[in-house]
């Protein structure tokens, strides 16, 4: 097939990268291969890029999206608030109007802060666990992924326990204990001096990993018996897996919840919510709890209208979306089969996971047998047939996928496994 054309998104690029550095305003957005597409205008789950290409869009602006780029009660919500003034950094009625909500939808959600993004939410979980508790270590499970301060930004692999990037303070997270995800076994290290133990509850991050049976029972249980937080960050599985999230889908209730992304219907937003009387201090003011941005109107508008549009749909919308991803998954692994080549898919509710260099994984620490750069080729591949997806493989399902979107994905993805037949072309030296 003939290669797509990129001219225009490769001269933004090199001009970009003037003031811009990397081009982008997120590392990982300047990896796409072969170039970084420079998107011009989104409609439901169709992009168009400065070149004309169109795409099918899997990415869902890195999982808010689940109604798409252009949700009508997002965009009729911000657009009423934007009518009343920007009113930022005030004390009004969107607020409460929301944590009500979410009250109403997660299982835990008695008290609720809002803060601007993910990272920012599992910074005050995390000061409200060690306030709660008087103590100063927490737990975190490697390749799991809480946002990009220096303290939990470490063994972003399975295989690598160190800072994610240079320029971290090592001393930062001095305070943090490493555990295998999904091993209960290791649990019995825990103890009281722990204040927290923060997990993600389906991994989606490392590769869309469901809970092994009993293992978020045993967190549970452990982090009962020693008095520690649970926190689970619910910040891609919260609306993701059902209206109550990952909770609410395995049964087990954290005592905090770190939540963003689909809260915020499209706009950022990050969430504590959880116990009242673990929020007992920010309810008093004695924990501050900062962020000039924090509960700002819009955000909170569009989060209430995508959360009010779930909520009405959740028994029709989440089975569609899951079958979708089941559908997806099941060709992928099928065709990877067809081909003889070595990839599969696995997905945890409307998040898929793409694989290549194994025919399939049953636990993080398979994730060495995964090869990247070939699951950036098959990206790759997606791409130049109008397919896109997170380089890393990762592919968020959202309302707008219709037959005709589905259809058309499953015939690239069989192509773009065919592709890999042909060995890559390696760089020299
Ligand atoms: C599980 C999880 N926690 C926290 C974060 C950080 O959220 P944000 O990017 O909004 O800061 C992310 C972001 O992808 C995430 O996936």
């Amino acid at each position: 097939m003939p290669a797509p054309d990129y001219t225009r998104s490769r001269a933004y690029r090199a001009a970009a990268c003037t003031h811009l550095p990397f081009g982008v305003s997120s590392t990982p957005r300047g990896r796409q291969s072969p170039v970084p597409v420079v998107i011009e205008e989104a409609q439901g789950v169709h992009l168009t890029d400065l070149d004309g290409n169109r795409y099918i869009d899997f990415t869902l602006g890195y999982g808010p999206l689940l109604l798409g780029h252009t949700p009508d009660c997002v965009q009729a919500a911000v657009t009423r608030e934007m009518a009343r003034g920007l009113r930022t950094a005030t004390v009004h009625r969107g607020e409460a109007a929301l944590a009500d909500l979410l009250a109403d939808c997660v299982p835990t959600a008695e008290q609720t802060a809002f803060v601007t993004t993910g990272t920012e939410a599992v910074q005050l979980a995390l000061r409200i666990a060690r306030a709660a508790t008087g103590r100063l270590r927490i737990a975190k499970f490697r390749a799991n992924y809480h946002g990009w301060i220096d303290n939990v930004h470490v063994a972003g692999a399975p295989d690598n326990d160190g800072p994610c990037t240079i320029g971290q303070d090592p001393a930062a997270s001095a305070n943090v204990v490493l555990f295998d995800w999904g091993d209960a076994a290791q649990l019995a290290a825990l103890d009281s001096s722990f204040a927290a133990v923060i997990l993600e509850p389906a991994a989606i991050n490392p590769g869309c990993f469901a809970p092994p049976p009993g293992f978020l029972d045993a967190v549970r249980t452990m982090t009962r018996q020693h008095g520690i937080v649970l926190i689970f960050d619910e910040v891609i599985t919260g609306f993701r897996l059902g209206l109550g999230g990952a909770q609410q889908r395995y049964g087990v209730l954290p005592d905090l919840t770190v939540l963003g992304k689909v809260l915020g219907g499209g706009l950022p937003i990050g969430a504590v919510t959880g116990r009242r009387d673990i929020m007992h201090d920010v309810a008093t003011g004695r924990l501050l709890h900062r962020g000039t941005f924090n509960g700002n109107p819009l955000s909170l508008a569009a989060g209430f209208a995508a959360i009010s549009h779930l909520r009405t749909h959740a028994t029709t919308l989440y089975p569609r979306l899951d079958a979708m991803a089941a559908e997806l998954c099941a060709h992928v692994n099928t065709q990877a089969m067809r081909a003889g080549v070595a990839a599969c898919a696995q997905a945890v509710g409307s998040a898929v996971q793409l694989f290549v260099g194994t025919k399939g994984l049953t636990c993080i620490s398979d994730l060495t047998q995964v090869d990247r750069a070939e699951t950036a080729r098959l990206t790759d591949a997606l791409l130049q047939r109008g397919i896109y997806a997170l380089p890393r493989g990762l592919m968020y399902l959202g309302t707008p996928h219709d037959d005709t979107d589905m259809a058309t994905t499953r015939h690239a993805l069989s192509e773009a496994l065919e592709t890999l037949r042909t060995p890559p072309t390696r760089q020299g030296p």
